[in-house]
């Protein structure tokens, strides 16, 4: 009966982050390795949503005025002008936004540009809906984003690049000259970009979050998607949003509609408090975020690892294994749940030696190719008491004899 599977579920193999789960379990590991919280949403947020549950909101529901407020956080946050009658949709999360984005644009082999480390199911959903990835590595240690490289990687079959900043893993926020070249280039192929912003309120240090919609002639040619989990720590309420032109946003809702209806009732009505957060509610997200980073980075520098690049966004450290150890990124995230009970996740899920990439001429060198073996994406979206378990276990593990046995 497998044979009756479609080609790309075939394609969807088990990661190594299944079994790492599995062992993590076991060993009854602390979890660093899942981007979500384990803290509680604010009880603001949950008081809307035990609200709305008592008021009866259970039906199928569309509610406008999440549109509308994205609509102004839009106009506030970038200046950007759009319709909230036409150019927003509300999908459950930024994953179905995405997948119904796909679905919206691409036919049958339609190339589609991603960077290289990315989130690993925007490549899912492309070939889903027919299209083909093309890999644009970024370069360590900043993860930069060289020109020629992605130059190279446009043809004539190329539909859409897609587009995460604050960045999931690396937690690069793209800079505003490497926004500009990606626009030019989208402007002058005449291709569309797709955008994922979840991490769009979480940036550090004087970083702020740009749009590539800002750019010139950019803002028709932009699908933006993004959602409630990560700005409210609520990433099983599933609400998203898909924002652009109307003719996008129509097929976007029409997809929508057809896959799950609407997004569940109760939690857009909570949204709707959630989005009305005052600018404090934000300021105070990012400088938890940046304490909870710089712990971690402390406790990572302290048992090995060089920080030689903090991230400015997301809430991700994306560490490169030292020099003098000779595991590879998964037999390390193995060893660290055995060794140390804690648990993270080896960088070899988010790159993509992709056998299509290579007949672009992309860079698939021995040393970038060993890239990929040699990084461990650390969560800091965890509570206090997580992070300090974590650090006692980790530090202990280097203070036992013989020192941290991994390095
Ligand atoms: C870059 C990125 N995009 C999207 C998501 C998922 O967002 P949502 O919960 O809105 O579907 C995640 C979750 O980890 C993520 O890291």
């Amino acid at each position: 009966m497998e044979q009756k599977l479609s080609s790309v579920a075939k394609m969807l193999t088990c990661s190594p982050i299944q079994q790492l789960s599995y062992l993590a379990q076991t060993c009854n590991a602390i979890n660093l390795a899942e981007g979500f919280p384990d803290f509680p949403a604010p009880s603001y947020l949950k008081d809307a949503a035990i609200s709305a549950i008592r008021s009866d909101f259970n039906q199928y529901r569309h509610v406008q005025q999440i549109c509308d407020y994205v609509a102004y956080q839009l106009k506030q946050m970038h200046g950007l002008h759009v319709d909230p009658l036409t150019d927003v949709v509300i999908c459950c999360g930024q994953s179905e936004a995405f997948a119904a984005a796909m679905f919206a644009v691409i036919n049958q082999g339609d190339e589609v540009i991603l960077f290289d480390p990315s989130y690993e199911t925007y490549e899912t959903c492309i070939r889903l809906a027919g299209g083909v990835p093309v890999y644009v590595a970024l370069d360590p240690p900043h993860w930069s984003l060289d020109p020629k490289k992605l130059a190279k990687s446009f043809t004539g079959r190329t539909k859409a690049i897609v587009l995460n900043s604050p960045h999931n893993p690396t937690g690069k926020v793209f800079t505003r000259d490497e926004l500009e070249i990606i626009a030019e280039t989208c402007c002058t192929w005449d291709i569309l970009a797709v955008t994922d912003e979840v991490y769009e309120h979480i940036t550090f240090d004087e970083e702020r979050h740009i749009s590539i919609a800002t750019f010139p002639g950019m803002q028709k040619r932009t699908i933006i998607t993004s959602s409630l989990s990560k700005s409210f720590s609520v990433t099983g309420w599933r609400i998203g949003w898909a924002i652009g032109p109307a003719c996008f946003a129509s097929a976007i809702r029409n997809i929508h509609v057809k896959i799950t209806d609407s997004a569940p009732a109760p939690f857009q009505e909570a949204a709707l408090t959630a989005l009305r957060s005052s600018p404090e509610y934000f300021d105070a997200l990012r400088q938890d975020y940046k304490s909870k980073r710089d712990y971690l980075a402390q406790v990572l520098t302290k048992i090995g690892f060089q920080v030689s690049v903090m991230p400015k966004g997301s809430f991700f450290l994306f560490m490169e294994l030292p020099p003098t150890c000779t595991l590879s990124d998964v037999d390390f995230v193995e060893a660290l749940i055995k060794q140390a009970g804690v648990v993270a996740v080896p960088g070899c899920v988010f790159f993509h030696p992709d056998p299509d990439s290579s007949t672009k001429g992309e860079d698939l060198s021995p040393t970038a190719i060993s890239c990929h073996t040699r990084y461990i994406r650390f969560a800091f979206c965890k509570s206090e008491e997580t992070l300090a378990a974590a650090s006692q276990k980790l530090t202990e593990l280097m203070d036992g004899s013989g020192g941290l046995e991994l390095f």
